[in-house]
């Protein structure tokens, strides 16, 4: 069970995204090695975690951050898809903003979070800030573990092949 799963708080707070059918799509995209929900879930949690610790908008922050990156890759055209570093946090604004009340801190964080890749939109509150470093200290750790499990996937194959070559002779 993941930490977030136990904490009854975020739970209650990110309970009607987690159940809107819509939202879960994001479960079925790759990023990072893993699934866009789960690299949202865990930037979420991670931003509740320390927004509240400095006493900030946590509530808001907790939800905000969760649609961070709500976009299937069917969503964006070819060319979109090329730059979606630069691309998808306008397309996943639209969706949030589709299925869910934001706020305006809310919608800046979502609009924001690619700061400084997207120099032009610099976050406007702590908040935002807050969450498009955890995406930023997130996104390296993901990319650090599919990275290794590749090289450990590499090194299983070249081991199995050696089997079967042993095996023959
Ligand atoms: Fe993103
Ligand atoms: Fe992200």
């Amino acid at each position: 069970m993941n930490h977030f799963q136990k904490d009854c708080e975020y739970n209650k707070i990110i309970n009607h995204v987690l159940t809107n059918e819509e939202f879960l799509k994001i479960n079925n995209c790759r990023h990072h090695g893993i699934t866009r929900l789960e690299h949202s879930l865990r930037v979420s949690y991670f931003s509740y975690k320390i927004s509240k610790k400095l006493k900030l908008n946590y509530k808001e922050t907790a939800v905000a951050s969760l649609l961070h990156d709500f976009f299937t890759d069917d969503q964006l055209t070819k060319k979109e898809h090329s730059l979606s570093a630069f691309t998808h946090p306008k397309k996943c604004l639209k969706n949030a903003n589709k299925y869910f009340v934001l706020s305006d801190m809310q919608k800046d964080i979502i609009y924001s979070h690619m700061f400084p890749l997207i120099p032009t939109r610099p976050p406007k509150y702590l908040e935002s800030w807050l969450v498009s470093m955890v995406d930023k200290v997130v996104a390296a750790y993901e990319f650090i573990l599919s990275y290794h499990k590749l090289c450990f996937l590499k090194l299983e194959n070249i081991a199995a092949v050696l089997m079967l070559v042993l095996v023959r002779f």
